[in-house]
């Protein structure tokens, strides 16, 4: 039987930024950009996905669609006689679980902050009675769990539908709807900054500056950078690998990655436009860390003109944003799940819902019944170790392992690779950047690797 392919290449286009673009670009970005001094971060985080993001998307694409399979049993279909690499395969497939353990309630949040802002809900309150809101709503789990519970169903429902009929529908109308959004945000963003006098916002985001990188400590800074362009491209762990699967042989992926790189970092920045310039408006941190987009931005919108049209506009493009990469991993589970067990696609997606649905409970259960479990000490909570685990362990290891069986003889193999990632119209991969991919590239991921452990037990923060 053949395997389901997409309608069109704008399909796989969208529906890869769509799992690309997601809580990484417009809630994690815009944070850590501030966290880490602006401008010059911002600066290196593009490098990275240049220089490692997007080769890493073309390997990982190319090893989905030569095999056609999910990450499971990717690497017994390309490499039979290889069975270590099915170690890879468990991992992808356990990072792509434990990501969603996470993802799904972060999810539920932004939903849960659609409803209160459309509604009208942060109004009336002064800033200290919107973080009591923010705290409030960790603190009672039962909201939480019917949002999560509602990504789940829709997420699953979407993916039981088919492949064509409901993930790629799905994604791509959403994909569109957050493009419009976030660039009427972004204008909108621009246009406060400049009134509001002398765009300190915009130049702080967007103007390099040694001063504030050193203050922001450059070992943290420069790791800081190159796991992010992991977590925005979603690499490593085989959510990009599936649609490699389905992309058709007439494009080249070095075209396709690049399209999708592309797109990510649009929103991305886009992202950032919307929330920096925001904070220095209305004398906001940009650098006060994860809870800015949830403590802070109701009050920047209750202070605006028709401010709750624009903060239920900003919490439904967050929204989109994080649906359309709950979507794409179900689909990488559900696709395993498929192939493991035979399973019908309808049935696959019930037990994935359900599994998932279960194992986000101590996510949210982690800021209150369960809010002794501080994995990394005072303040931590079971997210962070879950964040902990996608972010710095399985990602850069996943990339890496990538990177190794693409180009090594021990793996698939540089030809192999080459083969089948420029087969097809469009820009090819140079095979003379095979030294750079099988040398210098795995002694980045391991520096990468290597800085963000350091950077977490060694005091950096
Ligand atoms: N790239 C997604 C984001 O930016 O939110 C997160 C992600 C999705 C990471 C899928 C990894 C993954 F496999």
């Amino acid at each position: 039987m053949g395997r389901e392919h997409l309608s069109s290449r704008f399909g796989v286009i969208l529906l890869s930024a769509g799992c690309a673009v997601g809580l990484g670009n417009v809630w994690r970005f815009p944070y850590i950009a501030g966290k880490n001094g602006g401008g010059l971060f911002v600066l290196l985080y593009l490098v990275f996905l240049a220089i490692l993001g997007l080769p890493v998307l073309i390997m990982e694409f190319a090893a989905g669609r030569a095999a056609g399979r999910p990450i499971l049993s990717l690497h017994s279909s390309l490499t039979p006689g290889k069975p270590a690499w099915r170690l890879h395969g468990f991992a992808g497939l356990a990072g792509n679980v434990v990501l969603m353990m996470f993802y799904t309630v972060v999810a539920g949040w932004m939903l849960i902050y659609f409803v209160r802002t459309a509604s009208g809900f942060f109004s009336p309150l002064d800033p200290s009675g919107v973080a009591a809101a923010f705290a409030g709503m960790l603190a009672s789990p039962a909201e939480q769990i019917a949002a999560m519970v509602l990504v789940c169903a829709v997420s699953a429902a979407v993916c039981a539908m088919g492949l064509r009929r409901g993930v790629e529908r799905v994604v791509k109308r959403l994909m569109v709807c957050l493009l419009l959004l976030i660039a009427v945000l972004a204008a909108n963003s621009i246009w406060l900054d400049a009134r509001d006098g002398d765009a300190a916002g915009l130049r702080f985001y967007l103007v390099p500056s040694l001063e504030r990188m050193r203050e922001a400590g450059f070992a943290t800074v420069v790791a800081e950078a190159m796991n992010h362009s992991f977590f925005t491209l979603s690499l490593g762990i085989g959510a990009m690998a599936i649609f490699g699967s389905y992309i058709g042989r007439s494009r080249t992926l070095l075209g396709e990655a690049m399209n999708v790189a592309a797109l990510d970092t649009l929103v991305s920045i886009a992202a950032g436009i919307v929330v920096i310039p925001a904070c220095f408006a209305y004398g906001a941190n940009p650098g006060q860390g994860p809870g800015l987009v949830f403590s802070t931005l109701p009050n920047v919108f209750n202070d605006m003109p028709y401010g709750r049209f624009w903060g239920a506009l900003f919490f439904a493009f967050m929204s989109c944003a994080a649906m359309t990469s709950v979507i794409a991993v179900f689909e990488t589970i559900l696709a395993c799940a498929m192939d493991a067990f035979s399973w019908s696609r309808p049935k696959a997606g019930a037990a994935v819902g359900a599994a998932l649905a279960v194992l986000s409970l101590p996510c949210i259960l982690g800021f209150s019944a369960w809010s002794g479990f501080r994995p990394f000490g005072e303040g931590s909570c079971v997210l962070d170790l879950e964040d902990f685990v996608v972010s710095n362990l399985l990602l850069p290891a996943g990339s890496l392992c990538f990177i190794l069986y693409a180009t090594r003889r021990f793996g698939w193999g540089w030809s192999n690779f080459l083969a089948e990632a420029n087969s097809g119209a469009g820009p090819k991969m140079p095979g003379a950047l095979r030294w750079y991919c099988a040398v210098v590239l795995p002694l980045i991921v391991i520096a990468v690797f290597v800085l963000g452990l350091a950077d977490r037990f060694g005091g950096g923060g």
